[in-house]
């Protein structure tokens, strides 16, 4: 991908983003929906919260007092990034869907402080969000340099080869816990292409537990703001006729999946049309669309889960309650059974 030619507006800027030219057609892929939205059960993949205005409610779903998981890795940040930038000793930092850039701004900061100027590479597939990440970072941390990427994970992640040295590769938020298994491990192959042995992976994760506190996380306003906006959000992309005030918002813990899940029921029977991807289904009285997964996992069987991508368990960090996680692994430089697939670039 080419690099982006700062123009006269771009000067100024302390930072630099790059596929800003990269066509929306392929970064949000209408085929996928296409395919997704004709499964039984439909399912539209939680990308589409990601506009300007699904952005501006999750972030205003963290500070909802029952979405408990933004506060607790944002403590367990503030208290143990130091901890984290002295096991991995200085390294380029590359975040996977950087959204809110509070708690990457304590990761930075330990970075900065400890080993001085840092190299931070940002791939997010919402080009607003980077442009407000680099200006509130740089705004605390001058000493960095900042390389915003507009992509997804993979295509992002892609792009990050060229980067010299020592690597973090960092998810925060819990969201690689909405991705399916399909999509984890195809993501955890991107990650292995991209880094080499002896590179880190530190990835937030929320653990299971009790159903009342992870229904509530998930049914507050802003969480039913936020899901109903997805169909907002398919509406000017695709030019569709999805009516937001003939759903609605039903999220639930699936303890046998250990996942919860988000759906939009149809109150009315209804035809739904996409146009511009030539689309169009029926929708019964009561049929539900799945709009997200939110993951919610056994600290073990996570780890177990990297392991057998190459990355080892370093140390990981988690409350009193145990409910939430920051875990570190390093990639081995031991050959798994998928090297033939993403064979290790280093
Ligand atoms: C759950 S939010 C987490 C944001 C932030 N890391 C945090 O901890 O608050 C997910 C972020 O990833 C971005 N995102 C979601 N899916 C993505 C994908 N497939 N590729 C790139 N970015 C994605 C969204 O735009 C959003 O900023």
């Amino acid at each position: 991908m080419a690099r982006h030619n700062p123009s006269e507006d771009t000067l100024s800027r302390k930072y630099n983003i790059i596929g800003e030219d990269v066509p929306e057609t392929a970064l949000f892929e209408g085929d996928a929906l296409v395919s997704s939205l004709s499964e039984t059960p439909r399912v539209i993949k939680s990308v589409y919260y990601y506009d300007d205005t699904g952005s501006e409610l999750f972030e205003r779903l963290c500070s909802e007092n029952n979405y408990y998981l933004f506060r607790m890795e944002r403590d367990l940040l503030t208290t143990n990034a130091k901890a984290i930038a002295g096991q991995t000793g200085p390294v380029s930092l590359i975040e996977l869907g950087s959204g809110n850039e509070e708690k990457t701004t304590l990761l930075v900061e330990a970075y900065v402080e400890t080993y001085g100027p840092t190299s931070y590479t940002a791939i997010d597939i919402n080009h607003s969000i980077l442009e407000r990440a680099a200006e509130n970072i740089l705004s605390s941390t001058s000493d960095l340099n900042f390389l915003g990427i507009v992509g997804t994970y993979q295509t992002g992640l892609a792009q990050t080869k060229e980067l010299s040295g020592r690597k973090l590769l960092v998810s925060l938020g819990s969201a690689i816990g909405n991705l399916y298994d399909e999509e984890l491990y195809s993501l955890l192959l991107s990650a292995r292409a991209a880094l080499s042995p002896g590179d880190y992976f530190l990835v937030g994760i929320d653990l299971d537990k009790e159903t009342e506190i992870l229904e509530a996380a998930y049914n507050n306003q802003m969480a039913i703001l936020g899901n109903l906006c997805v169909l907002q959000h398919l509406n000017w992309r695709f030019s569709g006729n999805f009516d937001i005030f003939q759903f609605r918002h039903v999220a639930f813990h699936n303890k046998s999946l250990q996942r919860v899940e988000a759906h939009l029921e149809a109150m009315q029977a209804q035809s739904i049309n996409l146009q511009k991807l030539n689309f169009s289904f029926q929708l019964e009285k009561g049929e539900m669309i799945r709009t997200e997964i939110m993951r919610k996992v056994e600290l073990h069987a996570f780890h177990d889960m990297f392991i057998e991508y190459g990355f080892h368990p370093v140390q990981h960090w988690t409350d009193s309650y145990k409910r939430y996680a920051v875990c570190l692994f390093q990639l081995s430089g031991q050959p798994t059974k998928f090297d033939s697939e993403a064979p290790l670039s280093g």
